[in-house]
Order: structure tokens, then sequence, then C-alpha cells
């Protein structure tokens, strides 16, 4: 671990600060069918307290991508090349910056589980993934307070009944009693996103969060985690194939393709200027808010190559109607910054090359 310097977290979004930074990420997963490669030099910033989308279709590695910067990737899936930068704040030492490199602890060791529990968290699509059937819900976030915030019991009952109540759960000191089974799907989500929130993380991962819950319930848990994000200055990762609701909640939009970050930019510029021509095309397939009816949706032809084999050139260029013959298919474009706060990996933005992106 380093004391790090101002310049390191320094970020691309101008003006912000960096709170993680992956640098050429690859994470395989080694099957009896063959290598399946989910991340391939993923490289992205999240900035600190603000609110980051990562979309792009089924399969292109956003939640593989969460998974290994908290260190949960489990077998036969494995973290092969490539740095993730943690810029921890520490409030009892006035804010210094503690720079520490996730790759090298281990997934399971205290110092990873001491983090994960205490700096950074993760909500997912179904509640049941982290809240244990066994146990009630008050003693489950009562565990994880009592964990990293060394209080006693009564103490850790009282902040728990904060937190429901926080999220808007009604009669909170009667939940805590309740099972998870005794609870409905849009409770069982607020109980968990009390969880994730009980150690107020300086990183929260929420995994398409809010698919499964009706439209009402999704809204009312949206307005919840910007206001809880205001109040605690987290910063949010967002996943989601919903594009109206990262109009809703991000500050920035990260685009992934094939396990490789495509282009990340400010909320604005994904929307009215996006330069790589798979945000296009998402764009153009998917209804989003302040799309018109005029406006048809087309979906982006062919499909996305299987993780098993290696492309040649763009990842993108089988589909792209903007590749250019003899250099789309034979180079790979690098990740450039384009613009302030902007970074596209695209020949028609940059000639900058990288070699192949794929470890053997
Ligand atoms: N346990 C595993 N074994 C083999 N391949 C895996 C495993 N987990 C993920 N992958 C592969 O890694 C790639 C990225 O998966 P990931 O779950 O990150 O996609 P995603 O972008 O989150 O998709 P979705 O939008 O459907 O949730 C996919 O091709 C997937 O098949
Ligand atoms: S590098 Fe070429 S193929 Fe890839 S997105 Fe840009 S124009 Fe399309
Ligand atoms: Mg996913």
């Amino acid at each position: 671990m380093n004391q790090s310097s101002e310049s390191t977290t320094k970020s691309v979004f101008e003006g912000e600060d960096t709170i993680i930074k992956v640098r050429d990420l690859h994470t395989y997963f080694y099957t009896d069918l063959g290598i399946s490669r989910a991340l391939n030099g993923v490289n992205l910033e999240i900035p600190r307290g603000k609110v980051m989308g990562v979309v792009g279709e089924s399969g292109c590695g956003k939640s593989v991508t969460a998974l290994s910067i908290m260190r949960m990737v489990a077998k036969p899936g494995k973290i092969v090349q490539g740095d993730i930068t943690f810029f921890r704040k520490d409030k009892k030492k006035n804010d210094a910056i503690e720079e520490i490199n996730l790759t090298k602890l281990e997934g399971m060791g205290p110092e990873m589980r001491s983090i994960r529990g205490a700096q950074m968290s993760m909500i997912f699509q179904e509640p049941m993934t982290s809240l244990n059937p066994s146990y009630t819900i008050g003693d489950q976030i009562m565990e994880a307070i009592i964990l990293h915030q060394n209080v006693d019991k009564v103490e850790a009952e009282r902040r728990a009944v904060e937190i429901l109540d926080g999220v808007g759960m009604a009669n909170p000191s009667l939940i805590v009693k309740r099972y998870p089974h005794e609870l409905s799907g849009g409770m069982r989500q607020r109980a968990m996103i009390s969880l994730a929130l009980s150690c107020t993380p300086a990183v929260l991962f929420a995994d398409e969060p809010t698919t499964a819950l009706d439209v009402t319930t999704e809204a009312q848990i949206l307005d919840l985690m910007r206001d809880l994000q205001k109040r605690i200055d987290m910063s949010i990762v967002f996943i989601t194939h919903n594009l109206g609701v990262v109009a809703q909640m991000c500050d920035y939009v990260t685009v992934m393709y094939l396990g490789r970050v495509v282009e990340q930019a400010t909320i604005d510029d994904t929307f009215y200027n996006p330069m790589h021509p798979y945000t296009s095309s998402l764009l153009r397939s998917i209804p989003h808010v302040g799309s018109h009816q005029k406006d048809r949706l087309k979906p982006i032809r062919g499909v996305v190559p299987d993780p098993y084999s290696k492309v040649k050139g763009c990842p993108f260029h089988p589909r792209c109607d903007k590749a250019m013959r003899g250099l789309c298919d034979v180079k790979v474009p690098g990740l450039t910054v384009v613009g302030k706060s902007h970074t596209v990996r695209c020949f028609l933005h940059s000639d900058v090359e990288e070699e192949s992106t794929y470890v053997q």
C-alpha cells in the first residue's frame, strides 16, 4: 500500500476525484468447454461520490467487472491480468488517500473481506443472493454493523432500525424481527439495500437492482438510492439495461462490449454526442427517456460473438456499419481521451492502436 499523490487520483472526468481505477483487467473462466474470456482488458475509472451507469448487451461483462473489483469471482473464474486500484480515504487521518491494489489481495483473505464489508458493497437483482433465509433481517444488518463499527448489540439494533427507516421501510422496528420469506419482493429489496448500506460504503455496486420490481417500487427505490448517495457521498456503479434509468440516475456512463470498455462519458455526451458506433446503436435499439414515438427502434444487426472465440481486430467490426476494411478487421483500437471527460475506443476518432488484448 502507498500513500497516493494527488495526480494518481485525478480523473479523466474533469473536476472529479477517482475512487477506483481499473487497468487492463482480464478475467477468464476455465470451463470444460474451453476458456470463456469474460473480460479482455477492461480500463475504467469510477469517480468518487458520483453515480456511474454501466451499460451493454447481455454477456458483455458488466457483472463480471463488478465481481472482479469486489474480488468475488468464483472458480472456475480467475483474474489473469490487470490492476484494480482502490483509493481509500481515511477519515481518521485527515482524509489521507491510501492506494491499495486489490488484485494483490486474497479474494477471501481478511483484508479484502474487511474492505468488502466496510468500504464496498454490492446489491443484486435477486435479494435472496445476499439475504440469509435462516436469520431475521435485524440480525443480518446488526451482524454487519457490529463487525465493522465496534458498537454493542443495543446500539447496533438502534442503527439497524434507523437504516430500515431511511430506506422507506414501514414499521422498521417490527421488520427487524421478520425473516426474509415474510416480506414482499419490494420489502426484501429494501432490506438488501439496507444491508448493503449498513456500513456506509464508499462504493456501492448495484447490479440490475430494480429489474424484478414493479414500476412504482422501482421509482421509490431509485429515488432512495439517489438521495442516500447524496447524503453519504457514496459512489454508485449502476449496472442496468434500462437507458431511461441511466438518464434518471447517472452522472457518467461506461459502455461495455465483449469484455471491454468502448466508451466512457458524461450522461449528456452519452445521449447527445455518442462517439462509438456501438453506443449509437445501443441508443437506437432501446427505448429511453426523451425518445419520440416516431423514432423507430433499430436492433443492432448480428449477435455478440461468444466469449470462447477470439475476434481479430476491433471486437465490434463484424457488426459495425462504419467498419473500415483493412483497418478495423486487422487492428485493435486503443482507448483514447477524445474530449472533456470523454474516452472512446474507435479508429473513427483516433489512430491509437493496441496489441492483441487477449491473454494466452
Ligand atoms: N461461471 C462462468 N462460466 C463461464 N463463463 C462465464 C461465467 N460467468 C460469466 N461468464 C461469461 O462471462 C461473460 C460476461 O458475463 P456477465 O455476467 O458479466 O455479463 P453481463 O454483461 O452482466 O450480462 P447480463 O446483462 O446478461 O447480466 C459472458 O459471456 C458469460 O457467459
Ligand atoms: S474501430 Fe472500426 S469497427 Fe470498431 S467501432 Fe470503430 S469504426 Fe467500427
Ligand atoms: Mg449481469
